[in-house]
Parts: structure tokens; C-alpha cells; sequence
């Protein structure tokens, strides 16, 4: 997978060296919240998760979960990426990051590399991004990214209805 680069970020693949990283951000209260309890707490946990949920979207996508690095200190600041699921139809933008790195806007500036690399590299139209519809934080990111709000979704039948936001290619849109 490419490492994105933004003018104060790398977006760069997560690596087996990221796992006090991942277990920090999967324990964050605001992430179990907003996105789940992964139940990951140790190094080799944190090795699984790291496999499944980045470097097989590597391998099969060429995208997915990216570690979001300061370029000036190399601190790892969150995760953002695109995200193929066979429970939705079309990709989704996916990101979370630790608390303290909140309200800098890395959120938004790794979300609008992702975007680019989606529609000039991967050849997509459409991005959604699934929200919990408490989580107004989340909700801004979107709507400054330009994603709009479609439907109320289930990915799972014992799952809550979640907010499901959409976001079009306007190059494409322009052209059709
Ligand atoms: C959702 C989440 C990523 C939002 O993070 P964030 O840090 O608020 O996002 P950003 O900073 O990129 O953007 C939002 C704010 O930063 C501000 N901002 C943008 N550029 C900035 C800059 N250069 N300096 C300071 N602030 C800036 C924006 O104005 C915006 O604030 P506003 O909405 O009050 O106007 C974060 O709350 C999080 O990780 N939550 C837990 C996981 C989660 O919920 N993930 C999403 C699941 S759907």
C-alpha cells in the first residue's frame, strides 16, 4: 500500500511495530463507544488485529487503515482509512484517533487524502461512512468532507441502526 502524504501528516501502512499504539487507541473509552470493544490487550492480540484489519485489505485492496504520523515528530497521532466490508456496497471511509491529538484537524486532512487517493488511484465514484448517530464529533468530520447524510442502516441484525452518509466523486459527477 502507498503512503499518502499530507502537508502535516504521513498516512503510512500499519506495521507489527504499531501494537502499544493499537492497544492504546482500540482501549480508548471514546473508541469503544463510537466503534466497538475489539477486546485486544496484548501485543499478540494487537498482531492479529493489525493482519486482519489492515494488511489483508493491503494485500486484497491496495488500501485500508492507515496509521496517521506527524511528519515534523513522528508521533502517532490515530488511524484513517478506506475500508472494503462484504457487509456494505461500496467502500467506507473509516477513523479514529487519540484523544489528545482531537480538534487539529488530522481527522479531516488524512480523510481528504484518503478521498483523493479514492477517486484519481482507486478508481471509485461513491464513499460512504457509517456513524453512530450520537457521535457528533464524527458527524462534523463528514459534513466538512463534504458527505452527506442518506439512510439509517443495520450492518448487523442485532446491531443498532447506525447513520449512513454518502459522498460522490464531483469530477465524475461534473462529467455524467
Ligand atoms: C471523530 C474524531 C476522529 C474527530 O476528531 P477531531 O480531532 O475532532 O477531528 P478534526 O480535528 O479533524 O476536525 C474537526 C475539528 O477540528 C478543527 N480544525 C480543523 N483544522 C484545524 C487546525 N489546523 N487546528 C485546530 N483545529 C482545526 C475543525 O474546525 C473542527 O472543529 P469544529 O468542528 O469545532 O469546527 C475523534 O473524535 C475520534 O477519534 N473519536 C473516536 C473514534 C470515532 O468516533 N471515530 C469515528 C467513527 S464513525
Amino acid at each position: 500500500m502507498d503512503t499518502l502524504e499530507t502537508p502535516r501528516l504521513l498516512l503510512r501502512p500499519l506495521t507489527a511495530d504499531d501494537t502499544a499504539f493499537i492497544i492504546e487507541l482500540l482501549n480508548d473509552p471514546s473508541f469503544i463507544q463510537n466503534i466497538g470493544q475489539r477486546n485486544v490487550h496484548t501485543d499478540e492480540e494487537a498482531r492479529t488485529y493489525i493482519t486482519n484489519a489492515a494488511l489483508n485489505s493491503y494485500a486484497k485492496n491496495g488500501f485500508g487503515l492507515a496509521a496517521v504520523v506527524i511528519k515534523e515528530t513522528g508521533e502517532v497521532t490515530g488511524m484513517c482509512g478506506l475500508i472494503r466490508r462484504d457487509t456494505l456496497p461500496d467502500v467506507d471511509l473509516g477513523y479514529a484517533f487519540l484523544p489528545r491529538y482531537w480538534g487539529k484537524g488530522y481527522a479531516v486532512e488524512s480523510a481528504q487524502a484518503w478521498l483523493k487517493f479514492g477517486w484519481d488511484k482507486a478508481g471509485l465514484t461513491r464513499v460512504v461512512a457509517i456513524v453512530d448517530p450520537a457521535n457528533e464529533p464524527s458527524v462534523r468530520v463528514l459534513e466538512k468532507l463534504g458527505f452527506v447524510f442518506e439512510k439509517m442502516v443495520r450492518l448487523a441484525a442485532d446491531d443498532i441502526e447506525l447513520r449512513l452518509f454518502a459522498t460522490e466523486n464531483a469530477e465524475k459527477k461534473n462529467r455524467s
